[in-house]
């Protein structure tokens, strides 16, 4: 069965004095969910000896060299991540990335041992066009790479009209999207069965469990509401109590 992760984004927000709240949701285990945070950078080595997770929120494909202000994944690594972000559709649209770059970026955090969480999903304009289950075809033919497995790949579903927005799918679009990424996966890997899916954007405690109900919903990537111990961890809880 795919593991069951919850997975938190705090994205360009973080100082040190943040800490603790890291410590606070470290504290909080709960059995048969994989809880993970990708803090900015910055605060990847004070946490990596928390019992958590620790992600980081973007690499560079190369390993070391002449690129001012970018990580590579290997210093991620060794700055105690073991997972990264990759595709973000903040990368995607602030810094234009495309599906070959998402997928060098991925190749990048295989090298380093990562593993990727690999984010894709249609901007409003695309659902309104019909256009959503093409845009996740494309994406995920060019962002995933073909070594991918189960063991180094999840995949992160994020309307990105949904992302900070509030505003949520109907449970039945959550459900068409993630089924028909399932059946791309099971087509194109062996083990695509097993890659956890998450859903990401607005996921807030009131909202966890009616998402986690979903069938091919493994967890989530959240935003907002992993930057408070008190909001995220009903999150965790309410994955913990989904019985698949
Ligand atoms: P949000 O962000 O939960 O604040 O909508 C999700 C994300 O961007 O991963």
């Amino acid at each position: 069965m795919p593991r069951k992760i919850a997975a938190g984004n705090w994205k360009m927000n973080g100082l040190r004095a943040d800490l603790d709240v890291l410590r606070a949701i470290a504290a909080h285990q709960a059995a048969s969910v994989e809880v993970l945070i990708c803090p900015p950078a910055t605060l990847i080595a004070a946490c990596a000896d928390l019992p958590l997770g620790i992600g980081g929120q973007d690499c560079h494909v190369s390993a070391y060299g002449a690129h001012t202000g970018d990580i590579s994944a290997e210093m991620l690594a060794d700055a105690g991540a073991r997972t990264v972000l990759t595709g973000h559709s903040e990368r995607r649209a602030d810094h234009g990335e495309s599906d070959a770059m998402v997928a060098a970026k991925t190749q990048a955090a295989y090298r380093a041992g990562l593993r990727a969480i690999i984010c894709i999903g249609e901007t409003l304009d695309q659902r309104e066009e019909g256009a959503t289950l093409s845009v996740i075809d494309t994406q995920l033919a060019g962002s995933v790479p073909d070594d991918a497995t189960a063991a180094n790949t999840v995949i992160a579903y994020e309307p990105v009209w949904a992302i900070g927005t509030g505003r949520i799918p109907t449970m039945e679009q959550v459900a068409e999207v993630h089924a028909h990424i399932r059946q791309r996966l099971a087509d194109r890997f062996a083990d695509g069965a097993e890659f956890p899916l998450l859903y990401g954007g607005s996921v807030k405690a009131g909202n966890a469990a009616e998402i986690f109900a979903v069938a091919n919903v493994d967890g989530a990537l959240v935003g907002g509401a992993s930057l408070k111990a008190a909001d995220f961890i009903p999150i965790i809880d309410a994955l913990a109590a989904t019985s698949s």
